[in-house]
């Protein structure tokens, strides 16, 4: 069988004392390459004066955790500059927030090419490549270039924009052109999927075959959809287990019965927090028994906040929830609880697990992996209601869910308001159907569905 060599920006920690606070991804790919022998390569989180032309290499047991080191300077361009800059804000339809110049578009392209030969470095001849997300478009380019003739797969963890949004993208073709250089590209959602396909058939000259195969810029590339999932039984049990603990009278402070919503996030400008921050404001003052009985709980570890319109949504933020907490508050009680930090995995769950309400209203995510932990951290007997932004990629499967559009303020307080009183029976059943779709399409089978089809084109080339 031949090895698994895994590409992603974020390498996990090889230390087993860090296990348990990894997410879903993590937990998947190690298992496969604990298996089968493999190489996990990316950026070791680092930045230093003057890196290394080696990676770093540490074994345990069968997997090789290999990773490299960045500059100031390429962290500025390809890590804060091109890939969280420009790709991150456009991929999510925030034209008004990319910041497109040439120095960081070719920092970013040095930096896959100084990846690509590292990498090129560990190969062997049958060694299977799976390269994660926007970080790592143009590696495969530069791996063959250099004459790796590996089958290599990428898979898109983010949206991929409609064509006229890519469009405003200086290097729109030549960024297209590296994508189809890889034999299979998976994506998240059929809308993510077609948008793709769509500038192919109308930018380029290529061709889009019934079986998703594309026939452009001179190569063939398998294309599909692959929704990402979580660990549902381990996800299931972790949250069961931390339900022994007694946390939720310290998130509700002197109103013990109250009701609590919760939101996990990374303290990001996709991630709707505003808006949502509104709808609960909205729904406190149209729904007035609601005050003293609700809590909303928001955990939001900061994230890339060295960038500014990551500084901004943390002000306001902060300012959105201040504002509604002066509104409102009691002096036993206050209507949200914002969390600017981290939590292990299983406090995380135990929290979600604890919550009558999961709110989860991104702008637009890929798949939003919190929707799917929220469902599966939930007791059968008494589970709560998922309230899920239509944008999130997780709208596509979890049809039990209250679906809502994230920019109708009074629709999300309307569907909150619907969620705190649903009878149990429609709460089972909602949760049923969404359950038996986690438990059939977890995190193996996403990882192997994916490998499956890679190796579909290994064997048809
Ligand atoms: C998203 C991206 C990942 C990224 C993660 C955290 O989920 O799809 O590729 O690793 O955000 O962002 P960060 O910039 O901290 O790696």
């Amino acid at each position: 069988m031949s090895r698994l060599v895994v590409v992603s920006n974020r390498v996990p920690s090889p230390h087993s004392e860090f296990r348990g606070t990894e997410g879903g991804l993590a937990i998947a790919i190690r298992d496969a390459l604990e298996e089968n022998g493999g190489i996990w390569f990316g950026w070791s989180g680092n930045i230093t004066k003057s890196p290394l032309d080696q990676p770093d290499v540490v074994e345990i047991g069968k997997t090789t955790y290999a990773t490299v080191d960045l500059s100031e300077q390429d962290y500025n361009e390809y890590y804060s500059g091109y890939a969280n800059s420009v790709l991150w804000p456009l991929f999510h339809y925030r034209l008004d927030l990319t910041d497109f110049s040439r120095r960081d578009m070719a920092g970013y392209m040095n930096v896959n090419a100084a990846f690509a030969t590292q990498l090129q470095s560990l190969l062997r001849e049958d060694d299977v490549i799976w390269v994660h997300d926007y970080h790592f478009i143009p590696l495969c380019g530069y791996l063959r270039q250099a004459g790796c003739r590996n089958k290599i797969g990428f898979f898109l963890h983010i949206p991929w924009p409609p064509e006229e949004l890519l469009l405003t993208l200086p290097n729109h073709e030549s960024l297209v052109r590296e994508m189809c250089t890889y034999d299979l590209i998976g994506f998240q959602t059929e809308r993510d999927l077609s948008a793709f396909l769509g500038y192919v058939r109308k930018e380029t000259n290529g061709k889009v075959r019934a079986n998703g195969v594309v026939k452009a810029f001179g190569r063939k590339t398998l294309t599909g959809v692959f929704p990402i999932s979580i660990d549902t039984a381990k996800v299931s049990e972790l949250a069961e287990k931390a339900d022994s603990r007694p946390r939720k009278p310290d998130l509700v402070e002197g109103v013990p019965k109250a009701k609590m919503i919760i939101g996990v996030d990374r303290l990001d400008y996709t991630k709707g927090l505003l808006e949502r921050l509104e709808a609960y404001g909205h729904l406190l003052n149209s729904h007035t028994e609601c005050q003293r009985n609700v809590v909303f709980v928001q955990i939001a570890p900061p994230s890339r906040s060295d960038l500014d319109s990551y500084q901004l949504i943390s002000q306001q933020v902060e300012s959105a929830v201040g504002h509604i907490n002066g509104s409102f508050a009691d002096f036993d009680w206050s209507p949200v609880r914002y969390l600017n930090r981290g939590f292990k995995r299983q406090t995380l769950l135990g929290f979600l697990r604890l919550s009558q309400v999961g709110l989860v209203t991104p702008l637009r995510d890929g798949m939003n992996l919190v929707a799917k932990e929220y469902v599966a951290a939930q007791s059968s007997e008494d589970p709560g209601v998922l309230v899920l932004s239509r944008f999130a990629g997780a709208a596509q499967e979890l049809s039990g869910a209250i679906l809502v559009n994230p920019y109708d303020i009074e629709g999300v307080s309307d569907a909150l308001a619907r969620a705190l009183i649903m009878p149990l029976d429609e709460r089972r059943e909602r949760w049923e159907v969404m359950m038996k779709r986690l438990r059939q399409f977890d995190i193996v089978a996403w990882r192997e569905s994916y490998l499956q089809a890679l190796q579909g084109v290994m064997d048809a080339a």
